[in-house]
């Protein structure tokens, strides 16, 4: 069983992956993380996010980058969605995920393009969004929290860009399957959210 859980940043779909995959005894992929790692490989070499050519270079980043407290950085999230833009690098990215989507017994991926892309044949594909207010609040609580020094109107900002960025690129943009489920978390709290995830999935298998 394939589950595919696609959105943008900060929507709870993360959150839910984990969920769904604790739930039905699946492995769990965050395929951000590779493209976070990629950013961040960029960074290290001193290379362009914007160049084709130095983010391909840095899709080869070592698995060990994969446990870097940095991948979770604002700035580096930052960098993963200019780097994502390049095809190149969304191919480097895809066998990986593939592979991972396709093992015995099923996994559960969260991402932009899983039920698109990587696995349009997954047996239940949710799409989780929230308004782009509610995405900002809880990302502020979360930074609060680790003491990062930034305001909620800095993080609406920056997601709005981010939003725009990869609902527009020409490759693989965020949009939702066809046949996907919607989940709009803007006005539920975290369990309410899960259940109506496990709620959703139940009925596409
Ligand atoms: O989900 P997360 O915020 O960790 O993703 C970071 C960035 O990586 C996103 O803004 C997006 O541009 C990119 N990404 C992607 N495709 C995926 C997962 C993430 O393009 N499947």
């Amino acid at each position: 069983m394939i589950i595919a859980v696609d959105g943008p940043t900060a929507s709870g779909k993360g959150t839910i992956a984990k969920a769904l995959a604790q739930h039905f005894g699946l492995p769990h992929l965050d395929t951000g993380l590779l493209y976070r790692a990629v950013g961040r490989q960029v960074f290290l070499d001193g290379g362009d996010p914007d160049n084709g050519a130095d983010a391909l270079a840095a899709a080869s980043f070592p698995d060990s980058l994969l446990g870097d407290p940095h991948l979770r950085d604002e700035a580096t999230g930052g960098l993963a969605s200019r780097v994502s833009i390049h095809p190149a690098v969304r191919e480097a990215l895809f066998e990986r995920q593939r592979a991972f989507a396709t093992r015995d017994g099923g996994a559960v991926l969260d991402g932009r393009d899983i039920g698109t892309v990587i696995a349009p044949e997954a047996d239940a594909k949710l799409f989780v969004t929230a308004s782009v207010e509610a995405r900002a609040r809880r990302r502020f609580l979360e930074m609060r929290d680790r003491g990062a020094g930034v305001t909620l109107l800095e993080i609406q900002d920056d997601l709005r860009r981010r939003d725009e960025r990869d609902r527009n690129r020409a490759v693989a943009p965020l949009v939702p399957a066809e046949d996907a489920m919607v989940i709009d978390t803007s006005s539920l709290d975290r369990d309410e959210a899960i259940a109506a995830a496990i709620a959703a999935v139940e009925e596409a298998i």
